[in-house]
């Protein structure tokens, strides 16, 4: 079985990658490396000891997908392309749109063309705005607060609507909620070169002293310390979901959506703590107002996946912290 990971040199691309050359499948990797290195693809290599196929391109460009599909006879397709910074994207909108719908619709139309009906595809618990209530089910209302996860949505109905005109399609949409950690090798793992988006990377560069201080954004939410609740999910977990959702979509027909989570909140503080306590690390924090935008609390019902793709997660937040850790002190060493 031949896999093409799109954006597969990305944080959930290239431990997805690990973990399909382990299970034994073949892959095919494109990325333009707008948000990462050239330096993983040996990584990869490194971990698994098993080659593959690497294109340099946009996944936007119909012409290198043709290209691959041309010299390759995949199978399936992991789509991970896209940007993700959810501030970033109310800043440049245009930016977001164009690169997460286009690049998406260009997949699409060279896999029809090629008659490879199979895809896994990440979307993101964003998807479900401000839920009324906890934890979150997949069939909950979808709502976005901003155009990243607008373009989530979109692309959402727009495989649902390929689905409806086309029963052969196999769609397996993965909502993520937070993921976090690093491979066990402390070869791969998340390290943005801006100021990080996200609480894991800030916590690792304040731990490193690479910044100063963590802004934590309010604690005055609803939750047991005021500081606002995520379901944390160690990135290698995330990545053996896209395993099972890739055995679902080579198996089954049909469209539908998955989250992917622990079902276990944790709050700022308490990841802040944990990452203290393990790593024997002090992080410098204060308190500061809260950001617009954010939500008190998010966390799944990770039960559909458990019974549909006979999936669930097995990495605790301590290991989280720590192999988030020792990947950037690995970065350090070298
Ligand atoms: N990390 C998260 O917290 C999170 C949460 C929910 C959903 N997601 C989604 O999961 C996917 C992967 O996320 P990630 O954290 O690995 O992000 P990432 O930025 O590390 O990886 C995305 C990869 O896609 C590449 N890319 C972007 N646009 C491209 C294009 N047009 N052509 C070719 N390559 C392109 C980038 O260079 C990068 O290597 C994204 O679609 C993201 O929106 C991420």
């Amino acid at each position: 079985m031949k896999i093409l990971v799109t954006g597969g040199t990305g944080y959930i691309g290239s431990h997805t990658c690990v973990e399909l050359l382990d299970a034994g499948y073949e892959i095919v990797v494109i990325d333009n490396f707008s948000n990462s290195q050239p330096d993983v693809l040996d990584k990869i290599k490194m971990i698994t000891r098993k080659d593959f196929k690497f294109y340099k391109g946009d996944v936007c460009d119909k012409e290198i997908l043709q290209m691959i599909f041309k010299e390759n006879k995949i199978d399936a397709v992991v789509h991970f392309a896209g940007f993700k910074a959810v501030g970033e994207s109310v800043i440049k909108p245009l930016m977001y749109y164009r690169n997460n719908i286009d690049s998406t619709l260009s997949l699409l139309e060279v896999m029809n063309e090629y008659n490879c009906k199979k895809i896994v595809f990440s979307s993101s618990a964003t998807v479900y705005g401000k839920p009324d209530k906890l934890p979150i089910k997949e069939n909950f209302s979808l709502k976005t607060t901003n155009p990243y996860g607008a373009t989530k949505l979109m692309i959402e109905d727009i495989l649902r609507d390929l689905y409806i005109s086309d029963n052969d399609w196999s769609i397996a949409i993965l909502r993520y909620f937070n993921p976090i950690g690093a491979h066990a090798s402390g070869l791969i793992g998340e390290n943005p070169n801006d100021i990080p988006n996200n609480l894991m990377p800030y916590i690792v560069k304040v731990a490193t002293k690479e910044l100063e201080c963590l802004n934590i954004f309010g604690d005055d939410y609803d939750t047991l310390d005021g500081t606002g609740v995520r379901d944390y999910i160690h990135v290698v977990d995330l990545s053996k979901g896209h395993i099972k959702a890739i055995e679902k979509v080579i198996k089954d027909k049909g469209v539908d959506a998955y989250n992917l989570g622990t079902g276990r909140g944790y709050s700022v503080l308490e990841l802040v703590n944990t990452f203290m306590k393990v790593n024997n690390v002090k992080i410098n924090y204060k308190i500061v107002g809260r950001r617009p935008g954010d939500i008190d609390a998010c966390y799944a019902d990770p039960s559909y996946a458990k019974e549909k793709l006979g999936w669930s997660a097995s990495l605790g937040i301590e290991q989280m912290c720590k192999d988030a850790y020792n990947f950037i002190k690995k970065i350090e060493e070298m």
